[in-house]
């Protein structure tokens, strides 16, 4: 169950790779020597990894946003 969002702002990513140091489950370096997420959609167990990320980054370019409950009906 994806219940946070992910983005990545990859033009501002200077490649420092704290990222996927820390969270190489959601984290690779690509060739261009920026990193990319390996997935937006992320659930509870998978938030705090990603937060460590997010807050490692030098340039503070990982966001995680909640996902709001969507109304069906
Ligand atoms: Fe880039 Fe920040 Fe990761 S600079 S490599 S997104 S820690």
């Amino acid at each position: 169950m994806a219940e946070y969002k992910i983005e990545h702002d990859r033009p501002g990513c200077i490649g420092c790779g704290s990222c996927a140091a820390l969270c190489p489950n959601n984290w690779e370096m690509a060739d261009d020597g920026k990193a990319d997420e390996k997935k937006q959609d992320i659930g509870e167990s998978e938030l705090k990894e990603n937060m460590d990320a997010a807050q490692s980054c030098p340039v503070n370019v990982i966001h995680i946003f909640e996902k709001s409950e969507k109304k069906l009906i």
